[in-house]
């Protein structure tokens, strides 16, 4: 059964302090807190690592909504997607030129797709954290457009946690992304941006993946937020499908994303959602250039 809503209802974001402008305060995690939070985290990279195996063409995104649904459910967790603000399915799938926010579907995905794959979790048993973590796959064979966007892609998201640590600012962070996409000839989508996660799935900081060094906020340790850049091939612009969901580029070039949720430390990033194994169809190419944060296994020996 794909939609047990009377089991799973979303949670409610009532009672969280608030700003006069109604956005959610984003908490300083205590190390209590963070255990859970790392809890929740670990099984939405997990999760990640899990659906890896199954993508082929040929597999449909309900498929993988159903494959993520189960996962998280198994766990005795909830699918946060499901439900949050109207959403229909479990997790987000972002085919080609959707840029996020693709609903699954059953149409099937063929050879030389990307697909972004979307998982966020809500640990009620250990103490109702959110973890928001997502990689694009390669389905079958990648044309060099395309792995030249995935992985200008994950140097993008790999860059944006190098600069965070204590005292740092959030423009920082989008300056160091920005300047690799464009240098890459990419462009750096500005409609969507990452957000402060803890007991709220989405609260402020807003992060965007675009700016200025040494401008906005400065980032405090035991903030934990995440960066979830959207890196397209053409322009930057979206556009929203009828759905009410579904984002595109509105020159419909190709879009990648990857995601992690971040903790700050004194002296720079805690990667929450970093993978206990390689990610198949994502990880495990030739061609895929990885980093010790945010993909410790594949530099242990
Ligand atoms: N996981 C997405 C993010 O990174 C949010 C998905 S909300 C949904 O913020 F409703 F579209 F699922
Ligand atoms: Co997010
Ligand atoms: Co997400």
């Amino acid at each position: 059964m794909q939609n047990p809503s009377a089991r799973f209802a979303p949670p409610s974001e009532k009672g969280y302090a608030k700003h006069s402008r109604g956005e959610i305060l984003a908490e300083i995690m205590t190390a209590t807190m963070i255990e859970r939070m790392r809890e929740s985290c670990q099984m939405a990279a997990e999760c990640l690592v899990a659906v890896g195996s199954i993508i082929r063409p040929g597999i449909t995104t309900n498929e993988i909504d159903r494959f993520v649904h189960n996962f998280i459910v198994d766990r005795s967790a909830y699918p946060a997607p499901l439900n949050y603000k109207g959403f229909p399915k479990s997790v987000c799938t972002s085919v080609n030129e959707v840029v996020c926010h693709g609903i699954p579907e059953d149409r099937e995905l063929k050879d030389g797709d990307i697909v972004n794959v979307d998982v966020t979790t809500l640990y009620p048993a250990k103490g109702g954290y959110y973890g928001d973590t997502s990689v694009t796959f390669y389905v079958g064979k990648p044309s060099e457009e395309a792995i030249h966007l995935v992985e200008v892609t994950r140097e993008c998201l790999e860059v944006g946690i190098s600069v965070v640590k204590h005292g740092a600012r959030v423009g920082d962070i989008g300056a160091a992304i920005q300047e690799v996409a464009e240098k890459a000839g990419c462009s750096v989508v500005r409609d969507y941006v990452g957000h402060g996660v803890g007991r709220v799935f989405h609260t402020d900081p807003q992060i965007p993946h675009y700016g200025r060094a040494g401008t906005g906020k400065r980032l405090k340790a035991g903030m934990v937020f995440t960066i979830e850049p959207m890196i397209n091939l053409g322009h930057y612009a979206t556009e929203l499908l009828s759905d009410g969901w579904t984002a595109v580029t509105a020159d419909r070039s190709l879009s990648a994303q990857f995601e992690h949720t971040i903790l700050v430390t004194r002296d720079g990033a805690e990667v929450l959602t970093a993978r206990p194994e390689l990610v198949p169809n994502c990880e495990d190419v030739p061609w895929a250039k990885l980093h010790p944060r945010s993909c410790p296994a594949a530099f242990r020996s």
